[in-house]
């Protein structure tokens, strides 16, 4: 008999009775109604499943559903705040930040928990401190951006939408 779990997505509680194989990836899409989030690879090279679990990023295909039981699970469908677009969704509008838009929803997502993560003082493979601080260099963004494929080329707009969101809520 398959396990019953609680997943609270997008601020919702959800009750799924699932195998226990189940990816977080496919807990969303194919039982939840949230396709959204997308799959690529579905081995964890492409990013193009990322969601937020209390407020960091994670590949969702590489996750079992049951292991986020309790977690604050958020896709982009819960990103906008009644009817208004995250700052990071308008953004990538207004810098053309997709082309056929099938990276997109990861490469929000991942651009969100990215910031946060910057902003905590986590450094990457490119820090040459030993916290990043300060401004968010090319560099840097392309480092902590580099798990998110996009197959169109649209990362001079991808970027740009993300230093904007960046420069717009700086401390
Ligand atoms: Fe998860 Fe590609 S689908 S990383
Ligand atoms: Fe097409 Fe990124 S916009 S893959």
């Amino acid at each position: 008999m398959n396990p019953s779990i609680s997943l609270n997505v997008n601020g919702l509680k959800r009750v799924l009775v699932i195998e226990a194989r189940v990816s977080l990836l496919d807990a969303l899409r194919d039982h939840l109604g949230l396709p959204g989030t997308k799959k690529g690879c579905a081995q964890g090279a492409c990013g193009a499943c990322t969601v937020l679990v209390d407020g960091e990023r994670i590949n969702s295909c590489l996750a079992l559903a049951m292991q986020y039981e309790g977690r604050e699970i958020v896709t982009i469908e819960g990103l906008a705040d009644s009817g208004v677009l995250h700052p990071m969704q308008q953004a990538f509008i207004e810098h053309d930040g997709f082309q056929c838009g099938y990276c997109t929803p990861g490469q929000i997502c991942s651009a969100v928990g990215m910031l946060s993560e910057f902003r905590s003082g986590a450094p990457s493979a490119v820090t040459e401190t030993g916290a990043a601080s300060g401004e968010l260099t090319d560099a840097e963004l392309r480092e902590r951006m580099s798990g998110n494929l996009c197959r169109c080329g649209a990362y001079v707009g991808i970027r740009e939408a993300i230093q904007q969101v960046y420069g717009a809520t700086k401390p």
